[in-house]
């Protein structure tokens, strides 16, 4: 047989990794991550604090070595063409490369220079990236005075001066408040449309990954425990569920007959019964407890979130965060 040449075909993934392993000392970080991303979509790593999104980034991003696995990102090998890898993409997050003592602006052309644009292009691209993300107003002011959403927005402004054809967003949102929040989602969602490129994004929320993200993957503990659209993924964790609180042990046992679905706590006095969130299973249940004449003492609807998935997919709630290093 005669062996034909291999062209990468033109829907060669963005990113595709195998066997991804990493450790420090003895705790295991990654233990074994296959990913593979298609040019042109967003992918969410969903998972908790400490699950190890930042690192999984770092080694996509040709910041740290694996120590067992292999990956391509943008058609090169990590190992061997790191150099390539880092042409081609863009990475933001928690190591932020903002330089406080400068301005927006200032930042801007630092990153123009280090990319080695000519200056009349580099101002261009500053003027026009300030405009986009509506940081006109901050262009002259020093990066240290303005608020978290902007310095995001400065963040990755910072990033596509390089044009990259991947971008690899560390938590983008963490932190930021509603309406931020939404403005750095209206913007992941215009690079993704107006300039196609390939979104590597880390995120503890699900609400985030449900929004932005063709494809979500769950990591728990260092291994990818699910992976699928946000409808696929949906369909494995249950809705949302509305939680009612009693006042007395015996009204909880009363309401609890009525409701065969729900989940008893009896140590909070509360009841979880199923719910798609929306209002007319609200009244459904308002009815039940009115005709059973039980009072619950509060309600609250809980939409979907990261708990739920991992509750639902490990069996355990998310780790708990209060050791973990913010890093
Ligand atoms: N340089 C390091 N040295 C030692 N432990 C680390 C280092 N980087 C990360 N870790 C540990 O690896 C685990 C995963 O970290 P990380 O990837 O930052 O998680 P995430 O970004 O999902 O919060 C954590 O337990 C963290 O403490
Ligand atoms: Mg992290």
């Amino acid at each position: 047989m005669t062996a034909t040449p291999v062209t990468a075909p033109a829907s060669a993934p963005a990113i595709s990794a195998l066997g991804l392993r990493k450790s420090y000392g003895d705790k295991v970080v990654l233990d074994g991550i296959d990913l593979t991303i298609p040019e042109g979509t967003v992918f969410a790593l969903l998972g908790p604090n400490g699950a190890g999104k930042t690192t999984t980034v770092q080694i996509l991003s040709t910041l740290i070595a694996p120590d067992d696995g292999r990956a391509q990102v943008a058609g090169h090998d990590l190992a061997r063409r790191p150099e390539r890898v880092r042409a081609a993409i863009g990475v933001t997050g928690q190591f932020a490369a903002v330089d406080n003592l400068l301005t927006a602006e200032e930042n801007l052309l630092l990153m123009a220079d280090l990319r080695h644009l000519p200056r009349p292009e580099g101002r261009r691209r500053a003027a026009e990236l300030l405009r986009r993300f509506d940081l006109t107003e901050a262009a002259r002011k020093p990066v240290s005075t303005l608020s978290g959403g902007m310095r995001r927005k400065l963040d990755l402004a910072m990033t596509l001066v390089g044009d990259p054809r991947i971008i690899f967003l560390d938590e983008p949102t963490t932190g930021l408040d509603p309406r931020s929040r939404r403005t750095m989602w209206e913007i992941i969602r215009e690079l993704v449309v107006d300039e196609g490129v390939t979104i590597f994004l880390t995120t503890q929320y699900l609400e985030e990954a449900d929004q932005l993200a063709d494809r979500i993957a769950v990591l728990d503990q260092g291994r990818l425990v699910a992976e699928g659209t946000s409808e696929e993924l949906k369909r494995i964790v249950p809705g949302g569920h509305i939680r009612l609180r009693f006042a007395t042990p015996g009204e909880l046992d009363s309401a609890a007959r009525h409701f065969g679905a729900a989940a008893r706590d009896p140590e909070e006095l509360t009841l979880r019964v199923p719910s798609d969130g929306g209002i007319s299973t609200l009244r459904a249940v308002l009815d039940v407890l009115d005709a059973a004449d039980v009072r619950a003492e509060s309600l609250t609807v809980h939409t979907p979130d990261l708990d739920d998935v991992f509750l639902t997919l490990t069996g355990h709630g998310t780790p708990a965060t209060a050791t973990e290093m913010t890093r």
